[in-house]
């Protein structure tokens, strides 16, 4: 393979980015995610192993793929999650390694991740109410979700906080929220909420859209303004004159940005998707039980982006009417 060419995708687009689920275990119910109670984990046979998923980085980095995020359900829930990291990070392609945590056991490797230099941390966050917290996440970890993002702001690491914001749960607490930008230097996200919840339980008619989100940071500060956004940001980005942070809009399930996609997703359980919305994929874990080269790996991703749907709504209506979204996103990789 000549050193890292880039894909481009069916439609052009350039594929360069991996979000790998590391595991579908979580020790938060978020209850966009899942079920409070009789979520079913998968084997752990069937999961990808931490061989596996070195084997898969170095086969994508080699085809282009130079970022990647660590994501499950949550990745610190794994057992020797620091080695995983200090092996994927010495895979040359792969110049920027990101992770997406829920925060309530990141505090302990503050120290790993500035040593391995992993600065790009995805915290979930979605109130500042412990009491709420709790509402939300089924868990009374709050203190200890404190504590992750208070290290990650001392050590100024690259930090976003994901906020889904749900009518009826928490869309009253995009204020206190938005003011975390006000005198910390970090990119507050604000998430559309999708289906992906374990039960496919959707209120459509209330839904907080990307546009009704931005009128209600509009009546709080009028004279907000749009930042540039990064060329294959699924944010759209604003700042409120004055504040040292930013907040970002993600239109989740209004889906604006497919025309940009640079992403390919690899489940818990090995399938390679190359759309969230999309049915199932291909399954590495299959090929790699199977004992696949790297450079038959290579190949079936290369095939992959050549199939790619135009956007997530072409991919959900692909899934066909038998099959309505209702997965949880900690089976995807949120
Ligand atoms: N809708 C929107 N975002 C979701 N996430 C998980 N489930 C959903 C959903 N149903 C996102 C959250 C969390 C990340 C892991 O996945 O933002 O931060
Ligand atoms: Fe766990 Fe993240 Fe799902 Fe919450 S959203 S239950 S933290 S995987």
């Amino acid at each position: 393979m000549t050193s890292n060419p880039s894909i481009l995708d069916n439609f052009g687009r350039p594929i360069n980015y991996l979000r790998l689920a590391v595991t579908d275990r979580c020790n938060l119910r978020c209850f966009y995610c899942m079920p409070e109670k009789g979520m079913k984990f998968s084997p752990r046979k069937d999961l990808l192993s931490y061989e596996e998923m070195l084997f898969l980085l170095e086969a994508a980095s080699e085809i282009g793929i130079n970022k990647v995020r660590i994501t499950g359900g949550e990745p610190f829930l794994k057992r020797d999650m620091v080695y995983f990291l200090e092996e994927a990070s010495k895979i040359k392609g792969l110049k920027k390694i990101a992770i997406t945590t829920n925060g309530v056991l990141t505090h302990q490797y503050i120290d790993d991740l500035i040593r391995l230099n992993i600065k790009s941390i995805n915290l979930s966050l979605d109130t500042l109410d412990p009491v709420r917290f709790y509402d939300i996440t089924r868990k009374n970890v709050f203190p200890q979700v404190m504590e992750t993002l208070d290290a990650l702001l001392k050590n100024e690491f690259d930090l976003k906080i994901n906020a889904v914001l749900m009518y009826g749960k928490n869309t009253d607490d995009l204020p206190s929220l938005l003011e975390l930008s006000k005198n910390n230097l970090l990119n507050l996200r604000f998430i559309e909420e999708m289906p992906f919840n374990g039960s496919g339980r959707f209120d459509n008619d209330n839904h907080w859209t990307y546009k009704k989100i931005l009128e209600e940071i509009k009546v709080l500060h009028p004279t907000i303004q749009k930042l540039t956004d990064a060329p294959h940001s699924t944010s759209l980005n604003y700042q409120v004159p004055g504040y040292k942070g930013s907040v970002g809009i993600i239109p989740a399930w209004s889906r604006t940005f497919c025309g940009s996609c640079n992403r390919l997703r690899v489940t818990a359980k090995g399938m390679l998707k190359t759309c969230l919305y999309d049915n199932g994929g291909i399954s590495l874990k299959q090929l790699l039980s199977n004992g696949a080269s790297k450079k038959e790996i290579q190949k079936v991703i290369i095939e992959s982006t050549q199939n790619r749907h135009k956007n997530g709504f072409d991919a959900e209506k692909d899934r066909g009417s038998n099959r309505p979204i209702s997965e949880s996103m900690s089976a995807i990789g949120g």
